[in-house]
């Protein structure tokens, strides 16, 4: 089986985009670097310093989810470089304003030296948690704190809860993707968990995208624990050619270091309430020999051995497309004998910018239909929009329009509710287990709002009459597939 997987993915033909970034240059040393950022060694290259830059009081506040979320919980935040050392304080929350009792837990720092930004990133994680637990935590250090912030752990046993679910968030998200992240934390504000699906920022290496992603989510990434899948924008590659993850990352998040070695904090899974969420870095196993035999051993391990009641997998890169001219098919043909063989329940990615759901190559346009893989969805919460390509795999599809994800989890029932930022609710579906072993799709979305399919902006300015056409009779027959 693996070896099968290792030759069909040996043979993958990249029909995606692949980052294109600027090598970033070797870091100095903490110890060499002045106070503030050093010009660029070669002088013709304009580098824009940080719209965000680091201060001595604790920014970047985020909780990342454990890989057991009952007792533990991971937080990272930044201070400037004068700050050496942090530490947190949690207790149980209560409702007096009172924290004497409070724990503190040292923090581990690391530096990150930009040629854009200098900063210290603080990460701890707190362990021994009492599970279903409400707890309030603050960080900072004797000078400059941050607020008190509260998080409640997860249960050990089957209970319901949700989650929220973003495409590519990627572009200008002070302007526009912090609409979405903001709808959807209204929307749940108890959410488990922010799922992102990859291309979380455009440009690898670069911090003021960080600032924006932050900027956008505000306290909400300190009270929502993120669960993040990196895209091909947070790979760059180095001096030596050699495929790599944004200097961002670890620094920045606290994930499980469950997966194949090499791939720490992108390859991973969490076990929620008897939910199983696995994380796979679809750009390392697409462009790397290595590391997609690791993950694809990696991931059968991970799927044979797995006690939980719903899988749900989350990569960047589809397994069925909705970008025009994209198409995955090695992708496909290592994956989804392999879903199906383990019972996957669904499959979260972005990479399009467009939004689509359906089940296999072709499927079928029912109110209810017998499953024997998983649901895949694709989709977008950021303003960057492609042309759609309007496969015969959708059962429902989206051009142009910022959208979230919310999943409910029962027990014997999934439920995933795409809104746009609008706040219409615009896809809606439900697997339900029944008694057999089986699995079915109820669909909802024909009750819903008019698909939306007309094209961005962007592209009716810049298609020809050809171009729109061509779209048109796409659009027609997609529509007609349906009636
Ligand atoms: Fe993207
Ligand atoms: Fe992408």
């Amino acid at each position: 089986m693996i070896i099968r997987f290792a030759t069909v993915l040996s043979l993958l033909t990249v029909s995606m985009s692949t980052q294109a970034q600027q090598p970033t240059p070797a870091q100095p040393t903490a110890a060499a670097q002045p106070a503030t950022p050093p010009r660029p060694a070669f002088a013709q290259r304009k580098v824009e310093l940080t719209q965000y830059p680091a201060t001595p009081v604790p920014d970047r506040i985020i909780l990342s989810i454990g890989a057991n979320p009952a007792t533990t919980m991971g937080v990272n935040w930044r201070t400037d470089t004068t700050v050496t050392a942090g530490y947190a304080e949690i207790k149980i929350a209560t409702a007096a304003p009172e924290a004497s009792d409070a724990v503190r837990i040292p923090s581990v720092v690391t530096p990150l030296l930009l040629e854009d930004s200098r900063a210290h990133y603080h990460e701890l994680t707190f362990t021994n948690l009492q599970p279903e637990t409400l707890y309030m935590y603050r960080v900072g250090d004797s000078v400059n704190r941050s607020e008190w912030v509260q998080f409640r752990t997860a249960a050990t046993t089957f209970k319901p809860f949700a989650f929220l679910y973003f495409g590519d968030a990627q572009n200008d998200h002070k302007t526009w993707w912090s609409r979405t992240i903001r709808a959807a934390g209204q929307r749940q504000p108890d959410a488990a968990f922010m799922l992102h699906a990859g291309d979380l920022i455009n440009r690898t290496n670069v911090d003021t995208e960080w600032g924006e992603w932050f900027y956008a989510g505000g306290w909400l990434h300190s009270m929502i624990p993120a669960l993040p899948t990196p895209g091909n924008h947070e790979y760059y590659r180095d001096d030596n050619r050699k495929l790599t993850l944004t200097k961002h990352w670890r620094p920045l998040f606290n994930m499980p270091l469950n997966g194949p070695a090499g791939l720490e904090e992108v390859a991973y899974y969490v076990d929620y309430q008897q939910v199983r969420i696995i994380s796979l870095s679809s750009q390392a196993l697409l462009l790397n020999p290595t590391d997609s035999i690791s993950q694809v051993k990696w991931l059968e391990e991970v799927l044979q051995n797995n006690p939980q009641q719903w899988t749900i997998l989350t990569m960047h890169h589809p397994v069925f497309s909705t970008g025009e001219g994209r198409d995955n098919e090695s992708l496909r043909n290592a994956f989804q004998p392999l879903f199906e063989k383990y019972h996957v329940d669904l499959v979260l990615t972005g990479h399009d910018h467009t939004y689509g759901r359906g089940i296999d190559e072709t499927s079928p346009h029912t109110k209810k239909t017998a499953l024997k893989g998983p649901v895949y969805v694709v989709s977008v919460s950021g303003p960057k929009m492609y042309v759609h390509s309007l496969k015969p795999w959708l059962q429902r599809a989206a051009v142009n329009t910022q959208l979230y994800q919310r999943v409910i989890v029962e027990e014997k029932k999934l439920r995933m509710e795409s809104y746009t930022v609008a706040g219409e609710l615009y896809d809606a579906f439900d697997i339900v287990k029944k008694g057999n072993g089986k699995k079915e799709l109820i669909d909802w979305a024909p009750g819903l709002t008019k698909e939306k399919l007309e094209l961005p902006e962007t592209y009716r300015n810049r298609f020809t009459q050809q171009e729109k056409a061509a779209y048109e009779k796409r659009k027609k027959d997609y529509l007609d597939r349906k009636q």
